[in-house]
């Protein structure tokens, strides 16, 4: 696994000094109220399972599976939920949680589906990675870990064809990996 890593972007120590702060935010801007979190599997696994670990506050937790297609490294656009049931976030202060955003259709595609089943009071996101491209869909992140390029990132749940999502620091994929599978589509979050 690490022979296909280009470059380290984010050590493991470096990840989680920046989790204690983005906690510290999300405790701050959540103060008095209950939090209903919604991690977007599979790829916010790692980074929700840390975070939530550091947020000193009331909270519950839900989790969506949600798939889009890709060609080698690009989204395709299509937006999947693999599961009937949306989260009961009724009255409540969502926190969408994922992995990275990126073209944005995932994160659109889940605020939308949350506002239109139930009137959750609130709906905020918060992502590990934001990539510096522009976005196909409309949606800010409130709160975000680090801002990257655009390059295809691996590692702390992030996947190529599912594998590498167990790397415990975020790594930029060496090009000829997926080079020979671009024309292949995988599927995955
Ligand atoms: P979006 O819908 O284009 O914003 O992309 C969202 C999903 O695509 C993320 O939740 C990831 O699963 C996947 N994705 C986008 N960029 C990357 C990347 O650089 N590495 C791994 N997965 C990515
Ligand atoms: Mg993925």
């Amino acid at each position: 696994m690490l022979n296909d890593v280009e470059r380290i972007l984010f050590h493991e120590q470096t990840i989680l000094s920046r989790l204690d702060e983005l906690a510290r935010e999300i405790t701050e801007a959540y103060r008095g109220k209950e939090l209903t979190v919604v991690a977007v599997l599979n790829g916010s696994l790692i980074f929700a399972a840390d975070l939530l670990r550091r947020i000193q506050l009331p909270l519950k937790l839900d989790c969506l599976s949600v798939a889009s297609y890709h060609g080698g490294t690009e989204s395709s656009g299509v937006v999947t939920f693999k599961q009937l049931n949306t989260p009961d976030v009724d009255g409540r202060h969502v926190l969408v949680i994922d992995d990275i955003l990126d073209s944005g259709r995932t994160l659109h595609a889940v605020c939308q589906r949350l506002r239109k089943e139930a009137r959750p009071a609130s709906v905020r996101v918060c992502v590990l990675l934001r990539k510096r491209i522009a976005r196909a869909e409309e949606l800010e992140a409130d709160f975000v870990g680090f801002d990257i390029g655009n390059e295809f990132v691996i590692g702390y749940g992030l996947d190529y064809q599912e594998h590498y999502r167990n790397l415990p620091f975020v790594g930029v994929l060496k090009h000829e990996v997926f080079a020979g599978s671009l024309a292949s589509a995988g599927e995955g979050q």
